[in-house]
């Protein structure tokens, strides 16, 4: 786990924080893709006022901190301690958001609470064993909370010279949309959707994003 976390904390060390706006001129938004300006917004929850939403590895925490605009309760947790300290030095003056350094399985197991929404954009669902990390986001949510995930489409012809995925600190697992679909079902989740969004014109890569419910 060191080694995971030592990964984490580099990632977030080379990272440009994001825009102070984006092109609608917002100051905060919910972005569930790779590209700015690009995707569903946070109606993909489902109602956000006055719920209790947490993400799993919010980085710097510009998704939430919308959220908390919006009037939902929000926890944000991260393994990577530079994330939290950068989330709080941006969005620490907004009311209902905290951030804690956590992995996500440890968080789970060990908090009480329950929530009605857990999010994770490129977050742990995509870096973390789905069969240890499920049923543990199954049993934090609320009756019909919602469950919503994002990240890269698998890729089927890796491209030449990229890394072996077991010489990398960090595993992927990178499910296609009937994988997640019948991994979700065997965790007790229902009414799932899983599809590949399409990407923004002039770029390749599509978006998966995944949203089922408790
Ligand atoms: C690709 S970044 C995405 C950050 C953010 N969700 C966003 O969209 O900008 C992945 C984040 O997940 C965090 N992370 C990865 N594995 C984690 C784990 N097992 N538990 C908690 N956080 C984790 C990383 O530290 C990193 O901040």
């Amino acid at each position: 786990m060191e080694a995971v976390t030592a990964a984490w904390e580099r990632y977030a060390a080379g990272r440009t924080p994001r825009r102070t706006h984006n092109a609608a001129g917002a100051n905060t938004w919910l972005n569930w893709t790779q590209y700015a300006d690009h995707g569903p917004d946070e109606s993909l929850i489902g109602k956000v006022e006055g719920r209790h939403v947490l993400e799993l590895g919010c980085g710097t925490g510009c998704n939430l901190a919308h959220l908390s605009t919006l009037g939902a309760q929000c926890v944000g947790i991260d393994i990577a301690p530079t994330q939290r300290k950068k989330a709080e030095s941006r969005w620490g003056h907004l009311p209902n958001l905290s951030f804690q350094t956590a992995e996500a399985t440890e968080f789970l197991a060990t908090h009480p609470d329950s929530f009605d929404a857990v999010l994770s954009i490129f977050g742990p669902v995509w870096f973390t064993d789905p069969t240890m990390l499920l049923p543990l986001v199954r049993q934090s949510l609320t009756d019909g909370g919602v469950f919503v995930f994002s990240h890269k489409p698998p890729q089927l012809d890796p491209q030449p010279g990229e890394p072996l995925r077991e010489a990398r600190a960090v595993s992927r697992w990178d499910h296609s949309p009937r994988e997640w679909t019948s991994l979700l079902a065997s965790a007790r989740f229902t009414n799932i959707t899983a599809d590949v969004i399409d990407p923004p014109d002039g770029k390749h890569e599509g978006t998966l994003v995944v949203r089922a419910e408790a």
